[in-house]
């Protein structure tokens, strides 16, 4: 009891990260196009902290939005971080005016007002209620609680919903987000390619963890690695080109043992005449250009099976992962190029 305890305080701690106001802002000006008209949803967010809900509620007429929709998560209080103690949470529905005397105000004063509905539950994105106002919304867009990324996307895909959401790299690997990607149903959105970014955090974050601070503000912050923006909507540089210098010989990228592909081990190494299929690094996602290559499968973990890996094995190797003379390659994602262009 005393592990599972840890376990569950872990568990909060990990989907408490705050995402601030400017890595919004970076990410979310590539797609001001698919706003206008559109009802928006941050559904893992309290309206009166969220810095998305902010975004929104203060872009509200340049962006031309018809709705905007905030639910939070077991949370009544309006503290800075919630402790998901409560059962219930709040909600707000605005639609361009605040409800008190039909007035546009700035966030600060329509904070003070105070005027949030009560859900019924607890806000679970998965409740009946919520699910509702999913369905009445155009586009999602929130930080998710991670341990929970792989049910929350499956959610979205399930009611054909449009998001920008941000989350860990690392879910790329899972079998689901991948098969995702593989069939260009969710890419990797503009703004974050690598580094870490700054998230807020709630007070009981120990003091010790790695990339810890204290802000002016008196509020704490961490920088988390390998981060990105996860999304299903179009924008503009995901149609860039790569651009490639290197020409194919078989010294330099030599063809797995257990496929009938060759190992590229970066990504702006990829040569530009090589017709079959090529191995290259996961990282290769943040250069994704769906009209440039076609995503076949990925070979990452020794369980994966055939339709993840999307490439039959030549030999009667166990090992899913690609090998070089019996040797262990690292993962790898198997792509082609599209048009042989
Ligand atoms: C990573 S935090 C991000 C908060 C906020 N979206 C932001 O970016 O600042 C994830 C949030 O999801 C909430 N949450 C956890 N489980 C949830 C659930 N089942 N349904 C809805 N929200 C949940 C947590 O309380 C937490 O505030």
């Amino acid at each position: 009891m005393a592990n599972k305890g840890l376990h569950d305080a872990r568990k909060v701690k990990k989907d408490e990260f705050y995402t601030q106001l400017t890595d919004i802002e970076k990410e979310l000006k590539n797609y001001k196009q698919h706003f206008k008209g559109k009802t928006i949803l941050c559904n893992c967010d309290d309206p009166r902290v969220s810095k998305f809900f902010y975004f929104f509620y203060s872009k509200f007429y340049t962006l031309g939005l018809k709705r905007l929709i905030a639910t939070c998560y077991k949370n009544l209080n309006p503290d800075l971080f919630s402790r998901n103690l409560d059962e219930q949470a709040v909600y707000c529905i605005y639609d361009g005016k605040d409800r008190a005397n039909d007035v546009i105000t700035d966030y600060d004063t329509f904070i003070r007002r105070n005027e949030w509905g009560v859900l019924k539950g607890d806000g679970d994105f998965r409740s009946s209620e919520c699910i509702e106002l999913l369905k009445q919304t155009d586009i999602v867009c929130t930080n998710p609680p991670f341990s929970l990324f792989r049910e929350y996307v499956s959610q979205l895909i399930e009611y054909e919903k449009k998001f920008i959401i941000i989350g860990s790299v690392n879910a790329v690997t899972y079998k689901e987000i991948f098969t995702l990607f593989k069939e260009n149903k969710i890419w990797l959105g503009q703004s974050i390619h690598s580094g870490d970014r700054e998230f807020g955090v709630p007070d009981s974050y120990p003091l010790d963890a790695a990339g810890f601070r204290v802000g002016e503000d008196g509020k704490k912050y961490i920088r988390v690695k390998g981060v990105r923006w996860f999304t299903n909507l179009d924008y503009k540089e995901l149609h860039e080109k790569l651009t490639l210098y290197k020409r194919y010989n078989e010294k330099e990228f030599p063809k797995y043992d257990n496929y009938d592909a060759i190992e590229v081990s970066e990504t702006k190494d990829i040569p530009q005449d090589y017709d079959g299929v090529m191995g290259v690094p996961i990282t290769f996602l943040d250069k994704y250009n769906p009209d440039q290559f076609e995503i076949l499968g990925m070979s990452a973990s020794a369980g994966y099976n055939a339709d993840i890996v999307g490439l039959p094995k030549l030999k009667a190797i166990k090992d899913a992962r690609p090998l070089i003379d019996g040797k262990n390659t690292y993962a790898r994602v198997f792509i082609k190029r599209r048009g042989n262009k």
